[in-house]
């Protein structure tokens, strides 16, 4: 397995290995890899004949006061599951490599980006959009693997991909849960034990919403509801709970079969993010 820092080498490899295994995968990651990164890979290794896995904290998908510095981090042993699941290449540019001095050039999803995460974050979703554009046209890949659990990112990108051309195929995988139904998510390393404990709220209200669905609620204002309830017993900052058209991310007052509820709330400093479709 290569581990390339630059971005030049890396286009470079991306052209040879191309030519030499089509499909070329990509696994977009942030690193402090987990199960949910790891199904993600092993989908990518099954469907593609090379897979470039990318590790890089993206500093402009942060804003002022959110956790940039307190991201967790674990390079060698991402690593080492790399080398174990037969990664051919992974990409780990540092920051000064990926926005070099005088970078001025930025990618907005404006419609999609304004909701949900995008309200609470403003440049969030520039700062994923433009990294992963970068990302596209440096590691050259075919087909590309992301987590539903960032199911606006998901759509974003989508959306991007179309407006480009970007020739990409995006590939957008389940969320991995924990026992509990704790969504993975590399913050979750961040949790205090009495964090953790409350987080599976955020999941249980999603659980709740999805029961009431089942049993033929469809007012959105009663999902909201009850999922809130469940929240509320884990003591967590709410951010928004919405049910959402699952293509135009509007937000809905009457629930369909495969909208989606989706959840941010803090648990003490970590803002963690869950959804789910709902489902009759
Ligand atoms: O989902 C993530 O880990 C990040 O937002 C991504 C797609 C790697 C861009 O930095």
């Amino acid at each position: 397995m290569e581990v390339i820092k630059s971005p030049a080498e890396m286009q470079k490899a991306a052209g040879a290995l191309r030519s030499e295994a089509s499909p070329l995968g990509l696994v977009p990651t942030m690193g402090a890899l987990h199960d949910g990164h790891i199904s993600l890979i092993k989908r990518a290794t099954t469907e593609c004949a090379a897979v470039v896995v990318s590790i890089f904290v993206n500093p402009s998908q942060f804003g002022l006061g959110e956790d940039f510095e307190l991201y967790p981090s674990s390079l060698d042993s991402d690593l080492e599951i790399c080398e174990n699941l037969e990664i051919a290449v992974v990409y780990a540019p540092p920051a000064d490599a990926m926005f070099e001095k005088g970078y001025d050039t930025w990618i907005e999803v404006p419609s999609l980006a304004a909701g949900l995460c995008g309200a609470n974050r403003p440049g969030h979703f520039r700062g994923v959009a433009t990294v992963v554009a970068k990302l596209f046209s440096i590691c050259r890949p075919e087909r590309v693997y992301f987590g539903e659990k960032d199911y606006q990112q998901l759509v974003l990108i989508r959306r991007m991909v179309l407006d480009l051309n970007l020739g990409v195929d995006v590939i957008g995988c389940p969320t991995v849960r924990e026992n509990d139904g704790l969504a993975m998510s590399s913050r979750n390393a961040n949790l205090e034990k009495n964090e953790r404990e409350r987080a599976i709220f955020i999941s249980r209200g999603l659980c709740r919403a999805q029961d009431l669905f089942v049993a033929g609620e469809r007012s959105v204002n009663e999902l909201k509801k009850a999922a809130h309830e469940e929240l509320e017993k884990g003591d967590v900052e709410i951010d928004y709970i919405e049910v959402i058209d699952p293509e135009t991310m509007e937000l809905l007052e009457v629930a369909f079969d495969s909208s989606r509820m989706a959840i941010s709330a803090k648990v003490g400093a970590i803002r963690l993010i869950d959804n789910l479709p709902l489902k009759g």
